[in-house]
């Protein structure tokens, strides 16, 4: 059994509060913050120091994971925050649950609509959850972190072990396109065999689907770690030195996940017609920034239909990917949307942009519009996360604020 303290990094990171601000205020020993760090085991009246601290409960800073879900020593191991990803919430768990633990009742299923990497989804695990994006990329990430299929834990990690320690020197799709642009020459050879590698083990009937997504994925995550970008793929940066090279890894996923989940690939406008959840999370693009033109590369290799690309960045056509929500038309989407859904509590994510960044970066729904449209569906409440004053006092974010519109439905 080993335990895990990755609810106290993330609620420090929530609170702009650094370890070391922890380690004075507390007056932890050096040697205990390195237990922490580790996530080794600390005595109690530690963790009860830090939970009066931060006014939370000891589940909110440390879990229990079983010895099954951990990777080996030869072989790393990620969580779903593991990687860089636009508007991912991550951090924002601490304050999604609050509200939804404060306002709202009878929750046994979420739907995370616009799932991206799953991040909301995983805070609500003890529930059924419906995870949803437009991507296919985030799809096959959201079905291996969250999909009910059985997987094979010692396959899974046999293969992503036999991937890290070949040499591969083909020429493949990925050398004939992206040679020393996102990745060196070499790590392109190799994603591209581990690509069609694991296609092959597909049709073979090696790997079902829930492994073969967990194989993607940990392609995709390494992919990221690796990447010659500052986090998306609208641009790669010149002349660079690939000193990282290829590592895959293997997701700290559970080994049972509720049978009753459920994850789609489809514009969230057509998919509330067909769903209902107790709680729907929104968490729509805000800007006129796509998601398909940022994370092309990922999209490419997940889909793998090895399509032409165009154009200094190489993307493909990514025409029919386009979202509704980077648009003009984005109000009328959401109020679509809204009027569609079938579930006891709507909540929405928002950042408060609106006319206030320059074109690209302005928020496509007013304040006033979210409001007038969540009305109509029942009554709505409006929270603006506000950062604890603690030490460090880092808190002012007004004008870049996230906030959750909690819509209560009529039924
Ligand atoms: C702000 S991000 C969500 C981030 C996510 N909550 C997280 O924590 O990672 C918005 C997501 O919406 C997806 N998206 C955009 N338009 C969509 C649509 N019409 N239907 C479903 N998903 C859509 C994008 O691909 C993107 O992943």
């Amino acid at each position: 059994m080993s335990v895990t303290y990755e609810g106290l990094w993330r609620m420090l990171s929530y609170r702009n509060v650094s370890a070391a601000d922890l380690r004075k205020v507390t007056g932890i020993a050096p040697n205990t913050m390195t237990k922490l760090k580790r996530n080794e085991d600390v005595a109690l009246s530690i963790l009860g120091k830090i939970c009066s601290l931060l006014e939370c409960d000891y589940g909110d800073i440390v879990s229990y994971v079983s010895d099954e879900s951990m990777a080996p020593d030869d072989i790393s191991s990620f969580g779903i925050n593991n990687r860089r990803y636009l508007g991912n919430k991550y951090k924002l768990l601490p304050f999604i649950t609050e509200i939804v633990n404060s306002h709202c009742s009878g929750i046994s299923s979420v739907a995370d609509i616009f799932s991206g990497t799953g991040a909301v989804a995983s805070a609500f695990t003890d529930k059924q959850i419906i995870t949803n994006d437009l991507m296919y990329s985030n799809y096959i990430c959201n079905y291996a972190w969250f999909g009910s299929q059985s997987f094979d834990r010692s396959k899974v990690i046999k293969i992503i072990s036999k991937y890290n320690n070949m040499v591969v020197n083909e020429n493949n799709y990925m050398t004939e396109n992206f040679s020393d642009t996102y990745f060196s020459k070499s790590d392109c050879a190799k994603i591209g065999y581990i690509r069609e590698n694991i296609e092959t083990l597909y049709y073979q009937h090696k790997i079902n689907d829930r492994e073969k997504a967990l194989l993607i994925m940990s392609l995709i995550y390494a992919m990221d770690k690796i990447a010659n970008t500052c986090g998306h793929y609208d641009a790669y940066i010149q002349n660079a030195i690939f000193d990282k090279h290829l590592k895959l890894s293997m997701p700290n996923v559970k080994s049972l996940n509720n049978p009753l989940n459920q994850c789609y690939n489809e514009d969230a406008n057509e998919l509330v017609e067909h769903i209902y959840a107790d709680l729907v999370y929104i968490d729509p693009p805000y800007n006129s920034r796509q998601y398909c033109d940022a994370y092309h590369l990922l999209e490419n290799v997940a889909k793998w239909e090895k399509p032409d690309v165009f154009g200094v960045a190489k993307k493909m056509d990514r025409s029919a990917m386009k979202s509704r929500y980077c648009t003009r038309t984005a109000e009328k989407a959401f109020r679509e949307l809204v009027e569609r859904i079938n579930a006891k509590y709507i909540l929405f994510s928002y950042n408060n942009m609106a006319n206030k960044g320059n074109d690209r970066s302005n928020a496509k729904i007013t304040d006033e519009a979210i409001v007038d449209i969540l009305s109509q569906k029942g009554s709505v409440q409006v929270f603006e996360e506000s950062y604890k004053a603690f030490s460090t006092g880092k808190s002012d974010i007004k004008d870049n604020a996230e906030r959750l519109f909690l819509c209560v439905c009529n039924r």
